[in-house]
Order: structure tokens, then C-alpha cells, then sequence
């Protein structure tokens, strides 16, 4: 009998994780307190700490150097197996999965040695981004602060349309899913023997739980207010000031508008949207990127949204712990404003992780 492991989370991590262990030959049953669903009901006075749905989503390539943190490695290298697998995904179910590929473009006014070093005379393209191309001065905002700029290719998700997406394969495919409310991932092992399953021992828990478990003294969030508009655009284009404030559009495709963005306040647990904020979203990047407007003098607001991204200090958690008097936790938390964008190298971390102790445990015996 295939051994059992149990998700906790119904995130883009939590889902991502229980597809690709399934895929492995587990058996998974995902436990969460919220599911997606359409993002056009999904209630920020009741949903404010489930971050999947508030997301934008794209992927923007954060390089790695050695000036800045050795886990941005790990990270880059998630992201490049999130885009492969966005692409074959995209390439398979083109009108279902949620997923655009778009030109990424970025915009930098006083850009860091790991963006001067993306490109140089010696190396045009030195990551070996796909569609990497530096910009010329003509091709930047008119208002003559950005001094540097590239454009790539890239993806985006309409990030309900494509949980949905993982959340039915997962089910199609035999998963099984509980409604519950967890107060530690360790309660997981013992609940599915008393929810119908019984002498179906669990090898592994999954602590995909986002911003929701305590207690880990290293784990915040991260405010983030965006602006939903009606318009499209045909790119996802981001803008870092030179204050260090941020200006960028997310493309969410299938009907769902472009993301406006957006502030990023670190431990603001405030949920209610400021209407300064968004004049001055709206305002800066019609300036940035007026093809947007499309000739009109104002955009369109759908709603106005208030996420909170799960932010550890130190970086994302994905490693195993071996919980005494419970079990083997495989931790995914913490990805901050990266979840979709590395969600796939996660999932493949998680299995590895979890496989790791499984050899481990049989070889002991
Ligand atoms: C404004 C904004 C813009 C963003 N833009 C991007 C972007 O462009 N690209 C990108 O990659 N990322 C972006 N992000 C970040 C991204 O949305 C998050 O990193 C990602 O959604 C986190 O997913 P998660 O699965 O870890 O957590 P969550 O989505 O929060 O999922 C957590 C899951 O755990 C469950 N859970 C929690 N506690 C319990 C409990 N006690 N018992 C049972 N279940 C529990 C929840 O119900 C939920 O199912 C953005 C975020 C925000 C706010
Ligand atoms: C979100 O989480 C915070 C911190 O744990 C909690 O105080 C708040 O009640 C939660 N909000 C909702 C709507 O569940
Ligand atoms: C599981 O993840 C949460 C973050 O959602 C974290 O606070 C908690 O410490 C983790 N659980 C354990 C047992 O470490």
C-alpha cells in the first residue's frame, strides 16, 4: 500500500506540494482551513490571512549575487524550475490552467550590482534569462528617472483560476481534502485515523500552512496593497523607485483584469485598503506605462485589495524536522512574495525532503 501524507495548506504551496507528491505515488489528503475558489466572492473580512487569492501573480527574476544573501541561489534556481513547469503546464492546458506568457519588463531607477551585472559588454546575458534584452534609453518612462531597464519573457496566473486548476487535478487524480482548522501540524497525524481512514498510518505532514500557525518567532507578513483594473496590458511591467517604493502591473488574464501594485509594508497588519494609496498606485504607473489607458484618461477599478505575505526572517523554511512524539514535518512556509513564483522548486524540495526521511526511516528498520 502506497504510503500516506498529509498537506497541511491549500495555498499555491500547500496545492503544488500534495500534486507533485501524488505524482510521486503517495497518497495525499490535504487539510485547510481555505480552499480556493473564484476570486470574485472570496471575502477579505473573512479571508485576509489565506494570501493565495491576493497574490498577483507573475514571475519577475530576482538574480542572485554575491552582495546579497546565499539563499537567493536556491531561490533563483526554484524559479527556473517554476517557469519550465509553467510552460509545459501552459503548453498542455492552455484555456484551463490559469497561466499567461508575457514580456516581463523592468524598470530601475538606481539599479544594484546584481542588475548591472545581468548585462554587460562581455556578457550580454549573463543568467541566461530567456528573452533577456537590455533596453535603451529611448525605450524607458519619459520621466527620465529610470536609468536602467530589460525586458524577458515570463508568466503570470490568475492565481484562483489556476489554484482551482491544481486543487480539481488533485481530486480527479484520488486526492482527498479536508475543511478542518489546525492548531499545530502535528495534530494532522493523529486526525485522518478518527476521519474514516483507520490504521492508515501517516509518514509525513506537510506544513504548508502560509501565514497561519504559530508559533514561529522568525515569521511576520508583509502588507501588500494592490488595485484590481478592467484594462489589460501586454506585459508585466515593474518600476523600483528610487525610494524604494514600487510601481507594477500584473496581468491576471482569463477575464480577471491587471493587477495594480503596490506597497509592500513589512509587519502592517492593517486589512482595510487607503484610497491615497490607491490614487497614487493608479497615478504612477499610467505615468510609467501609459499604453495601459489606451488613449482613455483614467483606468477602470474593479476593487481594491489588501494581502499579507507570509514573510520569515531568514528567508523561506523548506526542510524537515523530526517532531518528537508525532512525527516528520516537511516545512514550506515563508515565501513571502515569491509563492508562485518558486511554487514548483518548493514542491519538488518537499518531495525530496520527504523521500529523504522515508529511506531513512526504512533503512533503520
Ligand atoms: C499583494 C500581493 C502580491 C503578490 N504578488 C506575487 C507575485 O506577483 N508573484 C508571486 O510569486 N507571489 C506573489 N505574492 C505572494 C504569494 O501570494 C504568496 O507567497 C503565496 O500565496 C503564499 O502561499 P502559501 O501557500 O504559502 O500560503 P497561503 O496561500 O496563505 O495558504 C495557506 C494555507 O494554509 C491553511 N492554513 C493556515 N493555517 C491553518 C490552520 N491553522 N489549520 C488549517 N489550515 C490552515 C490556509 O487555510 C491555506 O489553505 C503576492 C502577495 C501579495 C499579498
Ligand atoms: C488573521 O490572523 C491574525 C493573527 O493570527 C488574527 O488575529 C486574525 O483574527 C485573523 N483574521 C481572520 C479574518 O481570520
Ligand atoms: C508551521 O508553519 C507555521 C507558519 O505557518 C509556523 O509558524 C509553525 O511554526 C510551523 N509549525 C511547526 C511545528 O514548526
Amino acid at each position: 500500500m502506497s504510503q500516506h501524507v498529509a498537506v497541511v495548506g491549500a495555498g499555491v504551496i500547500g496545492l503544488s506540494s500534495a500534486l507533485l507528491l501524488q505524482r510521486s505515488g503517495y497518497a495525499v489528503t490535504i487539510i485547510a482551513r481555505d480552499f480556493p475558489g473564484p476570486f470574485e466572492t472570496m471575502d477579505p473580512t473573512t479571508k485576509i490571512n489565506y494570501t493565495s487569492p491576493w497574490g498577483g501573480a507573475h514571475n519577475r527574476w530576482v538574480p542572485p549575487h554575491p552582495s546579497l544573501p546565499a539563499s537567493l541561489e536556491r531561490e533563483h534556481a526554484m524559479s527556473l524550475r517554476t517557469f519550465d513547469h509553467m510552460k509545459s503546464l501552459h503548453a498542455s492546458h492552455p484555456h484551463t490552467a490559469g497561466i499567461t506568457f508575457l514580456q516581463g519588463i523592468e524598470y530601475i531607477e538606481s539599479p544594484g550590482p546584481e542588475y548591472l551585472a545581468l548585462s554587460t559588454p562581455s556578457n550580454p546575458n549573463a543568467l541566461n534569462l530567456p528573452g533577456f534584452r537590455l533596453l535603451d534609453a529611448s525605450e524607458l518612462p519619459a520621466d527620465g528617472k529610470v536609468t536602467w531597464g530589460c525586458e524577458y519573457d515570463t508568466w503570470c496566473v490568475n492565481p484562483m483560476v489556476y489554484c482551482s486548476f491544481l486543487l480539481r487535478r488533485f481530486v480527479h487524480r484520488g486526492g482527498r481534502v479536508l475543511q478542518r482548522e489546525l492548531r499545530r501540524p502535528e495534530e494532522a497525524f493523529s486526525l485522518l485515523a478518527s476521519e474514516g481512514e483507520p490504521g492508515r498510518k501517516i509518514a509525513a505532514v506537510v506544513n504548508a500552512s502560509g501565514t497561519g500557525l504559530v508559533p514561529d518567532p522568525a515569521m511576520t507578513i508583509t502588507r501588500g496593497q494592490t488595485c484590481l483594473v478592467a484594462e489589460e496590458c501586454d506585459a508585466t511591467v515593474t518600476r523600483q523607485n528610487a525610494d524604494g517604493s514600487w510601481t507594477f502591473c500584473v496581468p491576471r488574464g482569463f477575464e480577471g483584469g491587471t493587477i495594480i501594485g503596490g506597497t509592500k509594508e513589512l509587519n502592517n497588519w492593517d486589512a482595510k485598503p487607503s484610497m491615497e494609496v490607491r490614487a497614487r498606485l493608479l497615478k504612477r504607473f499610467a505615468e510609467t506605462y501609459p499604453k495601459i489607458l489606451g488613449g482613455k484618461s483614467e483606468m477602470t477599478v474593479i476593487r481594491d485589495i489588501v494581502g499579507r505575505r507570509p514573510t520569515r526572517d531568514g528567508g523561506p523554511r523548506v526542510e524537515g524536522e523530526l517532531v518528537s512524539g508525532a512525527g516528520f514535518v516537511m516545512h514550506a512556509y515563508g515565501l513571502g512574495g515569491r509563492g508562485y513564483e518558486l511554487s514548483w522548486g518548493v514542491a519538488e524540495a518537499v518531495v525530496e525532503g520527504v523521500e529523504r526521511h522515508i529511506k531513512g526511516a526504512e533503512s533503520k528498520l
